[in-house]
């Protein structure tokens, strides 16, 4: 093998990698050392800006497998037959550190996929929690300020936390979930991924079903406790992404189990709660979970920046037979995110090899922009209709068309009689045992006491306190108990 030679960016060799060139031996740098100043200024570019939130996270290559019929319920062609395999991308995270945060944090776990199917790339850009926060996007930009770092002190502050929460009855049940066990995973491989929103899924012969996909690990779960979790970031804060890495390098390949929950569209308008309100789960004994596939990883990328950095999932990157519902968060979702890789990433992050189309190839009159690489045939027509057989629209619908009614408007009143906020808080308390209420309540009161002002302390407490009254009691007893200390 010949030796390899190097280079400046533009291939020409370089004779000195360890001396910069001189105006004699001790004299000033010359202007014309071409790779010095090339190295200096590439450098000096290689960050972009990071993730605005879930910054901090882990990726891997892997497959889908059908392993259920769910023709019934989505023409989607990557779902269409058992056995069939469908290559994807999943990119884990935390979400409230920057990118040189810890892994093992008291955190939500995002859990990203990218299906790269024959029609078009579907990313499913789902969480380790079935339920979120809040339920309407506006409310975003201050709930992630309220828990990232603080513009004046620089750190996540307990007083800013609670303050945000003690405005949202809404978060209790998020909240309830968080502070529980499984608020620190162990590692991704040891948590359950899940949509969280409702979407809709059609079948071929237009009928709308509204689905919840939950993928259940084959691992396990295993989880942390605050003292175990704090051990952990202290022997090694990459711990999630060295269990990963590790796994799959090993040949040791993680898996989860696809299922769904699927409501038909005509029952939702009458459901006894919204069945779009990302608080809320789906009880399994209205909508019992049917399993779809199975997701498995086995190859880790090549290189953390080109494949995990610079991945770009999109909650509006739907194909054929799988749609958006009306829940509000999905809405606004659906804008927020291509619009983040635009600013992060710029306008062609679609042709970067872990975003682009694998199994189909994009073929539109989308042109130019910064780093273009999409150049298309000195025959093809940049404008749309045509009459030189340019690619041209299907007319065949996407998924079925939704009802809606009323006025435009903000509404504050809710949409079902059942949309308090609570009710689900208080049923997720009531299946703990002894031992995982204790625990929850410990974490709840550590950080709740920290908090400097009464009345948002009160205001939370009666959260706990409308979602169940011993929750309520016990939260308030231990706040008060480290108040005195
Ligand atoms: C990342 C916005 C709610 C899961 C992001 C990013 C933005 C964003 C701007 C960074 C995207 C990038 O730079 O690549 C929002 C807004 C929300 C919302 C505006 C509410 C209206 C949610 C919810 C979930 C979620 C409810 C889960 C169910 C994720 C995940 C990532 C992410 C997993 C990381 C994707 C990756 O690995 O690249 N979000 N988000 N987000 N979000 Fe959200």
């Amino acid at each position: 093998m010949s030796k390899r030679v190097l280079t400046t960016e533009s291939g020409a060799p370089v004779a000195d990698n360890q001396n910069s060139a001189t105006a004699g031996v001790g004299g000033p740098l010359l202007l014309q050392d071409q790779h010095l100043l090339e190295k200096l200024a590439r450098f000096n570019r290689e960050r972009i800006p990071e993730r605005v939130v879930h910054a901090r996270g882990s990726g891997a290559y892997g497959y889908f497998e059908v392993t259920d019929d769910v023709t019934a319920y989505t023409k989607a062609a990557f779902l269409g037959e058992v056995g069939k395999r469908t290559d994807l991308f999943l990119r884990f995270s935390t979400v409230a550190d920057s990118l040189g945060g810890a892994d093992a944090v008291r955190d939500p776990r995002g859990f990203a996929v990218k299906f790269y199917t024959e029609e078009g790339n579907y990313d499913l850009v789902g969480n380790n929690t079935p339920v979120f926060f809040i339920k309407d996007p506006i409310k975003f930009p201050d709930f992630i300020h309220s828990q990232k770092r603080d513009p004046f002190t620089g750190k996540q502050e307990p007083d800013n936390v609670w303050d945000f929460w003690a405005h949202a009855p809404e978060a209790t049940h998020q909240i309830t979930w968080l502070m529980g066990d499984r608020g620190i995973p162990a590692s991704y491989r040891h948590m359950n991924g899940y949509g969280s929103h409702t979407y809709q899924w059609t079948n071929a012969q237009g009928e709308a079903f509204f689905v919840k996909y939950h993928f259940k690990t084959n691992q396990g779960i295993r989880c942390l406790s605050s003292e175990q979790a704090a051990e952990v970031v202290g022997k090694d804060a990459n711990s999630h992404q060295t269990d990963l890495l590790q796994a799959i390098e090993r040949g040791v390949n993680p898996s989860w189990t696809l299922y769904a929950q699927i409501m038909p569209a005509h029952e939702a308008a009458d459901y006894r709660f919204n069945p779009f309100d990302l608080t809320k789960v789906w009880p399994h004994a209205d909508y019992p979970l049917q399993r779809v596939g199975r997701l498995v990883l086995d190859r880790n990328p090549d290189n953390v920046f080109a494949e995990v950095e610079q991945a770009a999932f999109s909650p509006n990157n739907f194909v054929p037979g799988i749609g958006p519902s009306p829940d509000k968060m999905l809405q606004g979702r659906l804008f927020a995110y291509a619009d983040a890789h635009r600013y992060r990433l710029g306008v062609n992050h679609t042709q970067l090899p872990v975003n682009a189309p694998k199994a189909t190839v994009a073929d539109n009159y989308g042109r130019d922009g910064l780093m273009a690489t999409r150049n298309g045939s000195r025959h093809d027509k940049n404008y749309e209709p045509n009459s030189y057989s340019g690619p041209a629209q299907t007319d065949a619908a996407l998924s079925a068309p939704l009802a809606v009614a009323g006025y435009t408007g903000t509404h504050v009143a809710p949409l079902h009689v059942k949309d308090d906020d609570f009710f689900q808080a208080g049923e997720l308390y009531r299946l703990m045992s002894e031992e995982e209420k204790s625990r929850l309540v410990a974490n709840i009161a550590g950080g709740l006491s920290q908090v400097s002002r009464e009345d948002v302390i009160e205001k939370n407490l009666a959260h706990f306190h409308a979602a169940d009254p011993d929750y309520g009691k016990r939260v308030e007893e231990a706040v008060h108990a480290l108040r005195e200390d």
